[in-house]
């Protein structure tokens, strides 16, 4: 079977999903604006042809360069794993008559107003929302929905140009900063514990999930830069705590008509116990979340989901063995890194259950820490109690410390 692959060299995860779809024997074609020469090695081995094209951002442009590549040559998938490129793979299906997500369906993954309106007509519990792109329309949402309001992109990424406002005054200091949005969502601020809800799903049905836990919440770890971020893939999915939001992710797949692929929702959870939607990508988590759950079932996860694309199956039998929790560290100062403290001694104590370290060694020159999600790198480990597993990631978080000068 031919599948194309968009952006098969990045963002990170992505040469990986793409050896698993060689790996389970599809004939991968690429589909990029970089250079082939310059593509991973992995991608290089994986794929069966490249085609670059001047720009991913000129559909008609790649549309027409796969027409004449292709020169008749049917595709049965086209995959994207990258948000920026849901709507593209859609066109493209719709261009090419190949199944999968129409550019309907894509819609409401990317456009979160039109996402929330097909969930309240599912009865799903979204947070009450307005979508506008007046700063009149701010104030008017703001007054109706009662202060304290979220204002956010209807196409965000990464909690980008995204605002908690509490009063009429900080709604009057935020209005100017959003002047490049084009429309903005302004919703109730729901207070509680977030999470995500990830799945493969095939053809509808929901074939294996994960469910992480942000400590805090992504929008407090974007906006306070000495807070060391933490995700954690949590083992008992069974515990009742999650039940609610475990179950609106299966009504939300439904109500969106989501068929074969990867999903990434996040929901809250607030204090006395009410579940609420969040917001769903038709794609995987990215800063890493998959390889999480790879850590924490012992599986190939890549070639897990290239199975259930390319087979309708998932090849592999999923056990959940371990908590997984990654504790992303920012430097203090800036500049490049000098030095790495606590890290001998937090080896010592538990080293043995850290699976992944991707800190920036001294020399290297810190990364923004608002524009990336990685941060100056993260310490992955797990361990089959959650207890012990909070306690190893808040040791990491405190007694582990990066300088930059
Ligand atoms: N209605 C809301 N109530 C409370 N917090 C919210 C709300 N909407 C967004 N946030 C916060 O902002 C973050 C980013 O918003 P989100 O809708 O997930 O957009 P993004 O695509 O940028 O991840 C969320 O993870 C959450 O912490
Ligand atoms: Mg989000």
């Amino acid at each position: 079977m031919n599948v194309l692959m968009i952006s098969p060299g990045y963002p990170a995860d992505m040469p990986e999903f793409t050896r698993g779809l060689a790996e389970c024997g599809a004939r991968v074609i690429g589909v990029g604006d970089s250079p082939a020469g310059g593509l991973p090695d992995l991608v290089k081995r994986s794929l069966d042809e490249y085609i670059e094209v001047r720009s991913l951002w000129d559909s008609a442009h790649v549309i027409g360069a796969l027409r004449e590549r292709l020169r008749g040559r049917s595709l049965e998938r086209i995959e994207c794993l990258w948000e920026p490129g849901i709507m593209l793979a859609a066109e493209l299906r719709e261009a090419l008559g190949v199944e999968g997500l129409t550019i309907g369906e894509a819609h409401r993954f990317r456009d979160k107003e039109a996402m929330k309106q097909a969930l309240d007509a599912a009865g799903i519990r979204t947070p009450k929302h307005v979508a506008t792109d007046s700063i009149a329309g701010c104030w008017d949402a703001a007054n109706e929905i009662g202060f304290p309001v979220i204002i956010k992109p209807i196409a965000g990424a990464g909690s980008a140009d995204t605002y908690r406002v509490n009063d009429a005054d900080e709604l009057r200091a935020v209005l100017p900063r959003l002047r490049h949005v084009p429309t903005v969502s302004v919703e109730e601020f729901v207070d509680g514990e977030e999470y995500t809800f990830d799945t493969i799903t095939i053809d509808g049905r929901i074939a294996y999930y994960n469910v992480a836990w942000y400590r805090p919440r992504p929008l407090i770890a974007r906006n306070n830069e000495w807070i060391s971020p933490q995700v954690i893939a949590l083992r008992d999915v069974d515990d009742p705590s999650l039940a609610g939001g475990i179950e609106m992710g299966r009504q939300v797949i439904d109500a969106l008509g989501f068929g074969t692929g990867f999903t990434h929702m996040e929901w809250y959870r607030k204090a006395d116990g009410e579940v609420v939607f969040g917001e769903i990508g038709a794609r995987p988590p990215g800063a890493h979340h998959v390889d999480q759950m790879k850590f924490a079932c012992d599986f190939d996860v890549f070639r897990a989901w290239a199975s259930a694309v390319t087979g309708g199956w998932l090849e592999q039998k999923i056990e959940r063995r371990y908590n997984v929790a990654t504790i992303y560290k920012r430097a203090k100062g800036v500049g490049r890194i000098t030095r790495i403290e606590g890290a001998d001694e937090l080896q010592k104590r538990f080293g043995e259950h850290v699976c992944w370290n991707t800190l920036l060694p001294p020399g290297t020159p810190r990364r923004d820490w608002k524009k990336t999600l990685v941060s100056d790198g993260f310490i992955m480990l797990r361990h089959p109690d959650l207890a012990e597993t909070l306690k190893m990631a808040d040791a990491v978080g405190s007694e582990l410390n990066l300088f930059a000068e």
